[in-house]
């Protein structure tokens, strides 16, 4: 089992240990209530480094005044039993004091954050840079991973480290899902049976879009619209066709496009994306 840290100058101090010794340091930041999909992550970063920081920590900063932090499962045991089966070699799971003593300074995010969830959800990705940064500054990995499920935030995160000369390897890993297409998320929890029946109807609009070769991209939306528009008791936040480099809107499909979604099912809202080539 690894062992289990709240502080930051217990991390500096474990992680410099190990840097001595000549171990490549690996990170991967989640926000706890882990699934396949972030062990996944984990064991992606064991595979190019020797000494693995698994971060946990529900980020107050990212969250909106009507969102779910307070409410957002935390379930620290079960997590590092998980870690443990993929040889994770720390946990960092400060308290919200440690990472956030008094009033701060926060990155800014550039026009990644102009579409998608960006406008739906202000602030947000200003507390993800916000926390990322800080976790990087804490850990000082080579190498981090995140997961293609949060597609914004991997690219907005990529642009950060670029713009702000962070020393760090980002690696973006694959989407894992379910047996039924569902993508793991810590909020599938929350669906009901019915709703949890239903939600795999998302990645199989996704894949009907990027299965279509139609390359007008208002047409694709409307289908896609659609597509989810018929899912009992869903709602669409949005369903959106963006280049898939700079996520600002496109008329046709000349290049890579991200096809992202944020659709609520009840009160829980849920991501999921794929992307499409040009034929
Ligand atoms: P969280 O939602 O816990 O996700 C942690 C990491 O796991 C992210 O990089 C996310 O993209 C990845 N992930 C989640 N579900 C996945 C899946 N089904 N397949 C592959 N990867 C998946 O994202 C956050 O936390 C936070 O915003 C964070 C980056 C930790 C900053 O607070």
């Amino acid at each position: 089992t690894p062992r289990v840290v709240t502080t930051i100058a217990e991390v500096r101090a474990a992680v410099a240990e190990h840097r001595r010794a000549g171990k490549t340091i690996g990170c991967v930041p989640t926000m706890g209530a882990l699934h396949a999909g972030h062990i996944e992550l984990v064991r992606i970063a064991k595979q190019s480094t020797a000494f693995v920081v698994t971060t946990i920590f529900v980020n107050p900063t990212q969250f909106g005044p009507k969102e779910d932090f307070s409410k957002y499962p935390r379930t620290l045991d079960a997590d590092v039993n998980l870690l443990a089966a993929v040889d994770c070699d720390l946990v960092f799971s400060p308290s919200v004091d440690e990472m956030y003593p008094e009033a701060f300074t926060y990155v800014d995010i550039a026009k990644l954050g102009d579409h998608l969830c960006g406008p739906r959800r202000p602030g947000h990705f200003r507390g993800v840079c916000t926390v990322v940064l800080k976790l990087f500054n804490i850990v000082l990995p080579d190498v981090a991973v995140f997961g293609a499920k949060d597609a914004q935030q991997a690219r907005i995160i990529v642009r950060m480290v670029r713009d702000l000369n962070v020393p760090v390897s980002v690696t973006i890993a694959p989407t894992v899902r379910e047996a039924d297409g569902l993508a793991m998320s810590s909020r599938n929890r929350y669906l009901s049976p019915d709703e949890r029946a239903v939600a795999p109807q998302i990645y199989r609009a996704l894949q009907a879009i990027a299965a279509s070769g139609e390359p007008n991209v208002a047409k694709l939306e409307a289908e896609l619209h659609a597509k989810l528009t018929a899912i009992p008791g869903a709602r669409v936040d949005y369903a959106s066709i963006v280049d898939d480099e700079t996520l600002q809107p496109i008329a046709t499909i000349a290049r890579p496009a991200l096809v992202a979604v944020a659709v609520f099912l009840g009160t829980t809202r849920l991501i999921d994306n794929v992307t499409l080539s040009p034929l």
